[in-house]
Protein backbone atom coordinates (compact mmCIF):
# COMPACT_ATOMS: atom_id res chain seq x y z
CA UNK A 1 0.00 0.00 0.00
CA UNK A 2 1.32 3.19 -0.98
CA UNK A 3 1.77 5.51 2.45
CA UNK A 4 2.87 8.88 0.84
CA UNK A 5 -0.70 9.91 -0.06
CA UNK A 6 -3.94 9.69 1.70
CA UNK A 7 -6.79 7.76 0.37
CA UNK A 8 -9.23 9.58 -1.84
CA UNK A 9 -12.45 10.42 -0.08
CA UNK A 10 -15.69 12.08 -0.39
CA UNK A 11 -15.96 14.24 2.63
CA UNK A 12 -19.38 16.15 1.10
CA UNK A 13 -20.88 12.00 0.57
CA UNK A 14 -20.05 11.03 3.76
CA UNK A 15 -21.27 14.29 5.62
CA UNK A 16 -24.78 13.70 3.55
CA UNK A 17 -25.28 10.03 4.25
CA UNK A 18 -24.22 10.55 7.99
CA UNK A 19 -25.00 13.69 9.44
CA UNK A 20 -27.30 16.01 6.84
CA UNK A 21 -30.44 14.54 8.79
CA UNK A 22 -32.66 16.82 10.33
CA UNK A 23 -36.43 17.61 10.90
CA UNK A 24 -36.46 19.94 7.76
CA UNK A 25 -33.77 18.17 5.74
CA UNK A 26 -33.26 21.00 2.54
CA UNK A 27 -29.71 19.23 1.93
CA UNK A 28 -31.02 16.83 -0.67
CA UNK A 29 -30.41 17.38 -3.93
CA UNK A 30 -33.23 15.33 -5.87
CA UNK A 31 -36.82 14.92 -6.26
CA UNK A 32 -38.33 13.48 -3.35
CA UNK A 33 -38.88 9.56 -4.03
CA UNK A 34 -41.73 8.50 -6.60
CA UNK A 35 -43.78 5.87 -4.53
CA UNK A 36 -43.33 2.15 -6.23
CA UNK A 37 -46.93 2.07 -5.94
CA UNK A 38 -47.92 4.30 -8.13
CA UNK A 39 -46.14 2.75 -11.15
CA UNK A 40 -47.53 -0.38 -13.08
CA UNK A 41 -46.07 -2.81 -11.18
CA UNK A 42 -46.84 -6.07 -11.21
CA UNK A 43 -44.91 -9.20 -9.52
CA UNK A 44 -45.06 -11.11 -12.46
CA UNK A 45 -43.15 -8.41 -14.19
CA UNK A 46 -40.01 -9.22 -11.89
CA UNK A 47 -37.51 -11.81 -12.18
CA UNK A 48 -34.25 -12.02 -10.02
CA UNK A 49 -31.97 -13.40 -13.17
CA UNK A 50 -32.15 -12.71 -17.35
CA UNK A 51 -29.63 -9.74 -17.78
CA UNK A 52 -27.90 -9.74 -20.74
CA UNK A 53 -23.94 -9.63 -20.87
CA UNK A 54 -23.60 -6.39 -21.89
CA UNK A 55 -26.86 -4.36 -21.06
CA UNK A 56 -30.05 -5.38 -21.29
CA UNK A 57 -31.68 -5.59 -24.18
CA UNK A 58 -35.17 -3.60 -23.76
CA UNK A 59 -33.43 -1.41 -21.46
CA UNK A 60 -30.73 -0.25 -23.64
CA UNK A 61 -33.50 0.48 -26.71
CA UNK A 62 -35.30 2.93 -24.52
CA UNK A 63 -32.24 4.95 -23.31
CA UNK A 64 -30.35 4.92 -26.63
CA UNK A 65 -33.87 6.33 -28.12
CA UNK A 66 -34.16 8.17 -25.39
CA UNK A 67 -30.67 9.73 -25.80
CA UNK A 68 -30.85 9.40 -29.68
CA UNK A 69 -27.53 7.20 -30.15
CA UNK A 70 -26.95 4.01 -31.33
CA UNK A 71 -26.08 1.29 -28.43
CA UNK A 72 -22.12 1.47 -29.54
CA UNK A 73 -22.36 4.48 -27.76
CA UNK A 74 -23.51 3.33 -24.87
CA UNK A 75 -23.19 2.14 -21.18
CA UNK A 76 -25.64 1.25 -18.66
CA UNK A 77 -24.83 1.52 -14.70
CA UNK A 78 -25.90 2.82 -11.39
CA UNK A 79 -26.08 6.06 -11.00
CA UNK A 80 -24.71 8.87 -12.65
CA UNK A 81 -22.34 8.10 -9.74
CA UNK A 82 -21.15 4.87 -11.65
CA UNK A 83 -21.37 6.74 -14.50
CA UNK A 84 -18.42 9.38 -14.07
CA UNK A 85 -16.23 6.58 -12.11
CA UNK A 86 -16.49 4.58 -15.18
CA UNK A 87 -16.30 7.44 -17.99
CA UNK A 88 -13.55 9.23 -15.73
CA UNK A 89 -11.57 5.68 -15.41
CA UNK A 90 -12.12 5.04 -18.79
CA UNK A 91 -10.50 8.54 -19.70
CA UNK A 92 -7.88 9.47 -17.28
CA UNK A 93 -4.31 7.67 -16.35
CA UNK A 94 -2.00 8.67 -13.68
CA UNK A 95 -0.68 12.41 -13.88
CA UNK A 96 -2.96 13.26 -16.57
CA UNK A 97 -4.32 17.24 -16.16
CA UNK A 98 -7.75 17.29 -15.93
CA UNK A 99 -9.55 21.06 -15.93
CA UNK A 100 -12.74 20.67 -13.39
CA UNK A 101 -14.73 24.03 -12.77
CA UNK A 102 -14.78 25.33 -9.27
CA UNK A 103 -17.04 24.82 -7.44
CA UNK A 104 -17.81 21.25 -8.13
CA UNK A 105 -19.77 17.96 -7.30
CA UNK A 106 -17.19 16.58 -4.50
CA UNK A 107 -17.12 12.58 -5.89
CA UNK A 108 -15.96 13.82 -8.85
CA UNK A 109 -12.25 15.34 -7.26
CA UNK A 110 -12.27 12.02 -5.29
CA UNK A 111 -12.26 9.89 -8.10
CA UNK A 112 -9.69 12.29 -10.25
CA UNK A 113 -7.70 11.50 -6.76
CA UNK A 114 -8.39 8.35 -6.64
CA UNK A 115 -7.14 7.61 -9.88
CA UNK A 116 -4.17 9.98 -9.59
CA UNK A 117 -4.66 13.14 -12.15
CA UNK A 118 -3.68 16.57 -12.20
CA UNK A 119 -6.52 17.93 -11.23
CA UNK A 120 -6.37 21.63 -12.15
CA UNK A 121 -9.80 24.57 -11.89
CA UNK A 122 -11.25 27.32 -13.75
CA UNK A 123 -14.05 29.38 -11.66
CA UNK A 124 -17.27 29.66 -11.96
CA UNK A 125 -17.75 33.29 -9.99
CA UNK A 126 -20.68 33.54 -7.94
CA UNK A 127 -21.21 37.60 -8.67
CA UNK A 128 -21.94 35.98 -12.33
CA UNK A 129 -24.25 33.33 -10.99
CA UNK A 130 -21.87 30.61 -11.34
CA UNK A 131 -22.57 30.90 -15.44
CA UNK A 132 -19.78 29.33 -17.22
CA UNK A 133 -17.58 31.75 -18.63
CA UNK A 134 -15.64 30.93 -21.81
CA UNK A 135 -12.85 33.27 -20.78
CA UNK A 136 -12.48 31.31 -17.37
CA UNK A 137 -11.30 28.14 -18.90
CA UNK A 138 -9.44 29.96 -22.04
CA UNK A 139 -6.67 31.14 -19.01
CA UNK A 140 -6.49 27.24 -18.08
CA UNK A 141 -6.59 25.21 -20.33
CA UNK A 142 -2.99 24.49 -21.47
CA UNK A 143 -1.61 21.82 -24.36
CA UNK A 144 -1.69 19.30 -21.55
CA UNK A 145 -5.05 19.37 -20.84
CA UNK A 146 -6.39 15.97 -21.44
CA UNK A 147 -10.12 16.50 -20.39
CA UNK A 148 -12.30 18.97 -19.04
CA UNK A 149 -14.92 18.45 -16.37
CA UNK A 150 -18.77 20.22 -16.18
CA UNK A 151 -21.69 19.55 -14.81
CA UNK A 152 -24.96 20.81 -16.43
CA UNK A 153 -27.16 21.88 -14.87
CA UNK A 154 -24.39 23.17 -12.32
CA UNK A 155 -24.41 21.34 -9.11
CA UNK A 156 -24.47 23.52 -6.07
CA UNK A 157 -25.72 26.95 -8.01
CA UNK A 158 -28.27 24.56 -10.88
CA UNK A 159 -26.76 27.48 -13.82
CA UNK A 160 -27.41 26.06 -17.47
CA UNK A 161 -25.04 26.47 -20.00
CA UNK A 162 -26.59 26.53 -23.16
CA UNK A 163 -25.05 24.42 -25.94
CA UNK A 164 -23.70 27.14 -27.45
CA UNK A 165 -21.64 27.70 -25.02
CA UNK A 166 -20.71 23.91 -24.73
CA UNK A 167 -20.05 24.08 -28.36
CA UNK A 168 -17.38 26.63 -28.24
CA UNK A 169 -16.35 24.38 -24.51
CA UNK A 170 -15.81 21.23 -27.01
CA UNK A 171 -13.75 23.41 -29.66
CA UNK A 172 -11.66 24.91 -27.09
CA UNK A 173 -10.91 21.41 -25.96
CA UNK A 174 -10.66 19.36 -29.43
CA UNK A 175 -7.70 22.45 -30.43
CA UNK A 176 -5.71 20.91 -27.18
CA UNK A 177 -6.51 17.02 -27.91
CA UNK A 178 -8.89 17.70 -24.92
CA UNK A 179 -12.45 15.95 -23.93
CA UNK A 180 -15.13 17.42 -22.79
CA UNK A 181 -17.29 15.51 -19.75
CA UNK A 182 -20.53 16.72 -19.39
CA UNK A 183 -22.71 15.35 -16.10
CA UNK A 184 -25.93 16.11 -17.10
CA UNK A 185 -27.50 14.52 -14.34
CA UNK A 186 -29.43 17.84 -13.36
CA UNK A 187 -30.49 18.52 -16.73
CA UNK A 188 -33.60 16.22 -17.05
CA UNK A 189 -35.19 18.87 -14.64
CA UNK A 190 -35.77 20.96 -17.50
CA UNK A 191 -39.13 19.57 -18.19
CA UNK A 192 -40.37 22.52 -20.45
CA UNK A 193 -37.27 22.90 -22.55
CA UNK A 194 -36.70 21.39 -26.04
CA UNK A 195 -33.24 19.97 -24.87
CA UNK A 196 -30.61 17.44 -26.24
CA UNK A 197 -27.65 15.67 -24.35
CA UNK A 198 -24.73 17.79 -25.06
CA UNK A 199 -22.85 14.42 -26.65
CA UNK A 200 -24.34 15.25 -29.78
CA UNK A 201 -22.06 18.71 -30.09
CA UNK A 202 -18.83 17.08 -30.98
CA UNK A 203 -17.16 13.85 -30.69
CA UNK A 204 -14.76 14.82 -28.33
CA UNK A 205 -17.73 14.86 -25.39
CA UNK A 206 -18.79 12.34 -23.32
CA UNK A 207 -21.69 12.43 -21.35
CA UNK A 208 -23.13 10.90 -17.70
CA UNK A 209 -26.57 10.98 -16.62
CA UNK A 210 -29.29 8.97 -14.86
CA UNK A 211 -33.24 8.97 -13.72
CA UNK A 212 -32.11 9.51 -10.48
CA UNK A 213 -32.73 13.14 -9.88
CA UNK A 214 -35.23 14.93 -11.65
CA UNK A 215 -37.95 12.09 -11.31
CA UNK A 216 -37.47 10.69 -7.48
CA UNK A 217 -35.96 7.68 -8.97
CA UNK A 218 -32.67 7.59 -6.82
CA UNK A 219 -33.36 3.95 -5.70
CA UNK A 220 -33.26 2.07 -8.84
CA UNK A 221 -29.93 3.47 -10.03
CA UNK A 222 -30.59 3.58 -13.40
CA UNK A 223 -27.58 5.74 -14.72
CA UNK A 224 -25.83 5.98 -18.92
CA UNK A 225 -22.76 7.23 -20.02
CA UNK A 226 -22.95 8.27 -23.97
CA UNK A 227 -19.51 8.59 -25.22
CA UNK A 228 -17.72 7.21 -28.43
CA UNK A 229 -17.76 3.65 -29.38
CA UNK A 230 -13.73 2.87 -28.59
CA UNK A 231 -14.01 4.37 -24.78
CA UNK A 232 -17.71 2.26 -24.65
CA UNK A 233 -16.16 -0.84 -25.28
CA UNK A 234 -13.28 0.23 -22.46
CA UNK A 235 -15.87 1.18 -19.88
CA UNK A 236 -17.35 -2.15 -20.38
CA UNK A 237 -14.15 -3.84 -19.75
CA UNK A 238 -14.32 -1.75 -16.24
CA UNK A 239 -17.26 -3.18 -15.27
CA UNK A 240 -16.31 -6.94 -15.82
CA UNK A 241 -13.42 -6.19 -13.58
CA UNK A 242 -15.53 -4.47 -10.96
CA UNK A 243 -18.92 -4.87 -10.25
CA UNK A 244 -19.73 -7.55 -13.39
CA UNK A 245 -22.63 -7.21 -13.68
CA UNK A 246 -25.62 -5.42 -13.28
CA UNK A 247 -29.19 -5.67 -10.77
CA UNK A 248 -32.17 -7.33 -12.92
CA UNK A 249 -34.78 -6.43 -10.96
CA UNK A 250 -33.68 -2.84 -10.92
CA UNK A 251 -33.25 -3.31 -14.93
CA UNK A 252 -36.60 -4.57 -15.29
CA UNK A 253 -38.21 -1.88 -12.91
CA UNK A 254 -36.37 0.88 -14.81
CA UNK A 255 -37.56 -0.39 -18.02
CA UNK A 256 -41.14 0.15 -16.76
CA UNK A 257 -40.41 3.62 -15.48
CA UNK A 258 -38.84 4.52 -18.77
CA UNK A 259 -42.72 3.59 -20.41
CA UNK A 260 -44.32 6.01 -17.90
CA UNK A 261 -42.17 8.44 -17.61
CA UNK A 262 -44.96 10.49 -18.35
CA UNK A 263 -46.36 10.62 -15.89
CA UNK A 264 -43.50 10.75 -13.30
CA UNK A 265 -42.23 13.56 -14.82
CA UNK A 266 -45.68 15.43 -14.48
CA UNK A 267 -45.87 14.63 -10.72
CA UNK A 268 -41.83 15.78 -10.17
CA UNK A 269 -42.64 19.31 -12.54
CA UNK A 270 -45.86 19.55 -10.01
CA UNK A 271 -43.64 19.78 -7.20
CA UNK A 272 -40.99 21.59 -8.01
CA UNK A 273 -42.46 24.83 -10.14
CA UNK A 274 -44.47 25.58 -6.45
CA UNK A 275 -40.92 25.26 -4.45
CA UNK A 276 -39.72 26.86 -7.25
CA UNK A 277 -42.49 30.09 -6.29
CA UNK A 278 -41.75 29.88 -2.93
CA UNK A 279 -38.06 29.85 -2.64
CA UNK A 280 -38.42 32.96 -4.93
CA UNK A 281 -40.32 34.60 -2.55
CA UNK A 282 -38.20 34.05 0.33
CA UNK A 283 -35.20 35.26 -1.94
CA UNK A 284 -37.22 38.36 -2.59
CA UNK A 285 -37.53 38.93 1.10
CA UNK A 286 -34.03 38.08 2.53
CA UNK A 287 -31.45 40.43 1.43
CA UNK A 288 -28.91 39.12 3.45
CA UNK A 289 -28.57 36.51 0.72
CA UNK A 290 -27.30 37.29 -2.40
CA UNK A 291 -28.56 34.97 -5.24
CA UNK A 292 -29.78 34.78 -8.42
CA UNK A 293 -33.28 34.07 -8.32
CA UNK A 294 -33.97 29.74 -9.14
CA UNK A 295 -35.27 29.20 -12.81
CA UNK A 296 -33.96 25.60 -13.19
CA UNK A 297 -32.55 22.47 -11.14
CA UNK A 298 -33.47 21.31 -8.11
CA UNK A 299 -31.37 23.78 -5.71
CA UNK A 300 -29.87 26.86 -4.93
CA UNK A 301 -26.23 28.16 -3.83
CA UNK A 302 -26.90 31.73 -1.52
CA UNK A 303 -24.26 33.72 -0.49
CA UNK A 304 -24.59 34.78 3.45
CA UNK A 305 -23.50 38.56 3.01
CA UNK A 306 -22.75 39.23 6.82
CA UNK A 307 -21.73 36.91 9.40
CA UNK A 308 -19.95 33.73 9.22
CA UNK A 309 -21.98 31.37 6.89
CA UNK A 310 -20.58 27.69 8.69
CA UNK A 311 -21.89 28.76 12.09
CA UNK A 312 -24.93 30.10 11.08
CA UNK A 313 -25.63 26.16 9.05
CA UNK A 314 -24.63 24.70 11.93
CA UNK A 315 -26.92 27.16 14.58
CA UNK A 316 -29.61 26.34 11.95
CA UNK A 317 -29.03 22.19 12.44
CA UNK A 318 -28.49 22.65 16.12
CA UNK A 319 -31.16 25.47 17.11
CA UNK A 320 -33.67 25.44 14.40
CA UNK A 321 -33.75 21.84 13.33
CA UNK A 322 -33.44 22.33 9.36
CA UNK A 323 -30.22 21.07 7.38
CA UNK A 324 -28.86 22.52 4.22
CA UNK A 325 -25.43 21.81 2.98
CA UNK A 326 -22.55 23.91 4.32
CA UNK A 327 -20.68 25.45 1.25
CA UNK A 328 -17.07 24.18 2.50
CA UNK A 329 -18.22 20.74 0.33
CA UNK A 330 -17.91 22.97 -2.68
CA UNK A 331 -14.79 24.91 -1.63
CA UNK A 332 -17.08 28.66 -1.18
CA UNK A 333 -17.31 28.51 3.00
CA UNK A 334 -19.81 31.70 2.72
CA UNK A 335 -22.45 29.99 0.49
CA UNK A 336 -24.96 27.20 1.61
CA UNK A 337 -26.90 24.95 -0.58
CA UNK A 338 -30.59 24.85 0.06
CA UNK A 339 -32.93 21.83 -2.35
CA UNK A 340 -36.01 22.85 -3.56
CA UNK A 341 -37.29 19.04 -4.45
CA UNK A 342 -38.66 17.88 -1.22
CA UNK A 343 -42.37 17.97 -0.20
CA UNK A 344 -43.41 21.66 -0.28
CA UNK A 345 -44.37 21.99 3.82
CA UNK A 346 -40.61 21.04 4.45
CA UNK A 347 -39.43 23.48 2.15
CA UNK A 348 -41.75 25.74 3.27
CA UNK A 349 -40.87 24.97 7.76
CA UNK A 350 -37.40 24.60 6.58
CA UNK A 351 -37.26 28.27 4.67
CA UNK A 352 -39.31 30.04 7.93
CA UNK A 353 -36.94 28.73 10.16
CA UNK A 354 -33.45 29.63 7.49
CA UNK A 355 -35.42 33.24 7.91
CA UNK A 356 -35.82 33.12 11.94
CA UNK A 357 -31.91 32.01 11.90
CA UNK A 358 -31.14 35.15 9.67
CA UNK A 359 -33.27 37.25 12.31
CA UNK A 360 -32.04 35.76 15.34
CA UNK A 361 -28.26 36.18 13.61
CA UNK A 362 -29.08 40.18 12.83
CA UNK A 363 -30.16 40.81 16.30
CA UNK A 364 -27.06 39.18 17.41
CA UNK A 365 -24.88 41.22 15.12
C1 LIG B 1 -23.40 16.50 -10.24
C2 LIG B 1 -23.82 15.17 -9.69
N1 LIG B 1 -23.47 14.06 -10.35
C3 LIG B 1 -23.83 12.84 -9.90
C4 LIG B 1 -24.55 12.69 -8.75
C5 LIG B 1 -24.92 11.31 -8.30
O1 LIG B 1 -26.06 10.95 -9.01
P1 LIG B 1 -26.74 9.51 -8.89
O2 LIG B 1 -27.68 9.57 -7.76
O3 LIG B 1 -27.44 9.37 -10.21
O4 LIG B 1 -25.68 8.51 -8.71
C6 LIG B 1 -24.93 13.81 -8.03
C7 LIG B 1 -25.66 13.66 -6.76
O5 LIG B 1 -25.86 14.57 -5.99
C8 LIG B 1 -24.57 15.08 -8.51
O6 LIG B 1 -24.90 16.19 -7.85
Amino acid sequence: MNTSRPDAVSRYMSWAKLRSEARFNLATSGVVDYPLSELPVRIEDLEIGGTDSYGFTPLMQRLAAKAGVGNECLVYTFGTSMANFLALSGLVRRGDEVLVERPTYDPLLAILDHLEAKVTRFERRPEKGFRLGLGELERRITRDTRLVVICNLHNPSSAFTDDNTLRQVGEMAASVGARVLVDEVYLETLFDQPWQSSFHLGSNFVVTSSLTKAYGLSGIRCGWVLAQPELVKRMWEIVDFTYGSPVHPAELLAVIALDNLDRVRARARALLEPNRELINGFLAQHSELECEPSRFGTTIFPRLKTGRAPEFVARLRDEFETSVVPGVFFESPQHFRIGLCGATESLRGGLERIGAALNAMARVG
